[in-house]
């Protein structure tokens, strides 16, 4: 993979930006934003988390000739058979997650169902214009959902979401500790050994 030191990060979302902007900082590799480039977001139309980062990707590589990092990510619970998964983002009225969390402890007390289990997912996609070709880095981390929302770190569904091995919510852990484990801070590490 040819030296990378600047990048534009697929997203309008400024939770996932700060995230990655934060893990790629010691790396010294630039990030630049979609809407400081005046870079459009780009319709989801796919069925699979690395069908949507694909298409991120490569439409705004093209659209700004330079290295382009998406992530397609998303929340899939077990007892409603991976739901929300990649419409994580829609499931939520207006993007409001604090309604969208309401929503989904609604749907999963209806299950009657005990383990509560569920994974975030995140695919990355990397689109390089000289090389005129996309890598693919996966990442996941798996948990359950608590019954009630803990903690006002991170962004969307992380007061909900229970980590395997902690008793804390996504929420109430520290950006680095989230880091650490999460699953767009597993798929960023494989990116950054392909980096290296
Ligand atoms: P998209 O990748 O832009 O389709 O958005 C994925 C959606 O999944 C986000 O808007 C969040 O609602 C949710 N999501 C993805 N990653 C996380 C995370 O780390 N914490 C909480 N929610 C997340």
């Amino acid at each position: 993979m040819s030296k990378i030191t600047r990048l534009v990060f697929a997203s309008h979302n400024p939770g996932k930006l700060k995230e990655i902007a934060d893990m790629l900082q010691p790396y010294r590799v630039e990030v630049l934003s979609a809407a400081e480039l005046n870079l459009p977001d780009v319709e989801e139309t796919g069925k699979t988390f690395e069908e949507n980062a694909r298409l991120k990707a490569e439409t705004l590589s093209r659209m700004s000739g330079l290295v382009c990092l998406a992530d397609d990510s998303g929340l899939c619970v077990d007892c409603l058979d991976g739901r929300p998964g990649v419409y994580s983002a829609r499931y939520a009225p207006d993007r409001d997650f604090d309604k969208g969390m309401d929503m989904l402890l609604t749907e999963i007390a209806a299950t009657g169902d005990q383990a509560r289990k569920a994974h975030f997912s995140c695919v990355l996609a990397l689109a390089d214009p000289n090389e005129g070709k996309t890598r693919i880095f996966e990442g996941r981390v798996d948990g359950h959902i608590q019954e009630k929302k803990t903690g006002s770190n991170g962004f969307g569904y992380d007061p909900i979401f229970v980590p395997e091995g902690y008793e804390k919510s996504f929420a109430e852990l520290t950006s680095g500790e989230k880091a650490k484990i999460s699953h767009r801070g597993r798929a960023l590490q494989k990116f950054l050994q392909a980096l290296a």
